[in-house]
């Protein structure tokens, strides 16, 4: 992760749950969703790429015990084990992590993929993926989707974020711009908590086009079987802000 970034979030990871709440487990819920689709079984280990708080890798440790999830942030990685302590959890760098065994999935969500900005970093992450996929591993990635912008798409320059946690309340309005040279997102926001002095957050974060990803997937040996925009994995036209993609590796 970049030195420059500061978020709010990723020092209080109960904050960050409570600002991006997960109703219905819907994330883990479209992991089953693709395994059901694309293997012939579920399968039997579980690498989670970024997994942040761990939440979506505790759902699917219920029919999948074998899961590790691995995260640069320590904070992230504390708040992890101690609420799901079966698990196993490991600070690392998903550009240099080499845990020494392969995994029927591989997941990498809520924009983990997106933290490698550059070409060589996005080359760096796939290779963590090569490297921990067998012949039939799924990899699941869910990204912002660079396409959803195009032609007056979804794009908003300011969004708002709230978080209310057992008495604890803050407000936050993040801004963002593009560096279309870098094809990177950028995120400003500022936190409003009551009675504390204003907390400013920074993030870059990489775009990926669909056919652009797919081409760097190829390349790596994922063959990609499916681009949805919708947890309910509908064939759409790709317009909605988000990308959710499964690339199997092939043998
Ligand atoms: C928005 S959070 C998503 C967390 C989780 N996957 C989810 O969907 O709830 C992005 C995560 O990516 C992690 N991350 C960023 N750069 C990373 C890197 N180089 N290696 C490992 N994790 C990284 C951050 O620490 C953060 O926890």
């Amino acid at each position: 992760m970049n030195s420059s970034v500061r978020n709010f979030l990723y020092d209080y990871p109960e904050h960050y749950e409570s600002a991006y709440p997960e109703p219905n487990e819907e994330t883990p819920e479209m992991c089953r969703r693709m395994f059901a689709r694309f293997l012939a079984e579920p399968p039997s280990s579980i690498l989670d790429v970024g997994c942040g708080t761990g939440r979506d890798l505790a759902v699917l440790s219920r029919d999948c015990p074998d899961c590790c999830g691995v995260d640069y942030l320590g904070t992230m990685i504390q708040y992890a084990r101690s609420k799901h302590p079966a698990l196993h959890f490991q600070v690392d760098d998903m550009r240099t992590v080499r845990l020494q065994r392969c995994f029927g999935a591989i997941l990498c969500m809520g924009s983990a993929f997106m933290y490698a900005l550059s070409n060589e970093e996005v080359d760096q992450v796939l290779d963590t993926f090569v490297i921990h996929a067998h012949s039939g591993t799924l990899l699941i990635l869910d990204i912002n989707n660079a396409a959803s912008y195009l032609g007056g798409g979804s794009f908003k320059d300011q969004t708002e974020y709230a978080v209310n946690l057992g008495g604890f309340s803050a407000s936050a309005t993040a801004l963002h711009d593009f560096d279309r040279r870098r094809q990177i997102l950028v995120r400003t926001r500022t936190w409003s908590i009551p009675g504390y002095p204003t907390i400013e957050d920074f993030c870059e974060y990489r775009l990926f086009f669909p056919a652009e990803l797919e081409h760097l997937l190829e390349a790596k040996g994922f063959q990609v079987l499916g681009m949805y925009d919708n947890k309910d994995l509908r064939e759409t036209d790709l317009s909605s802000p988000r990308l959710y993609v499964a690339a199997i590796r092939r043998p």
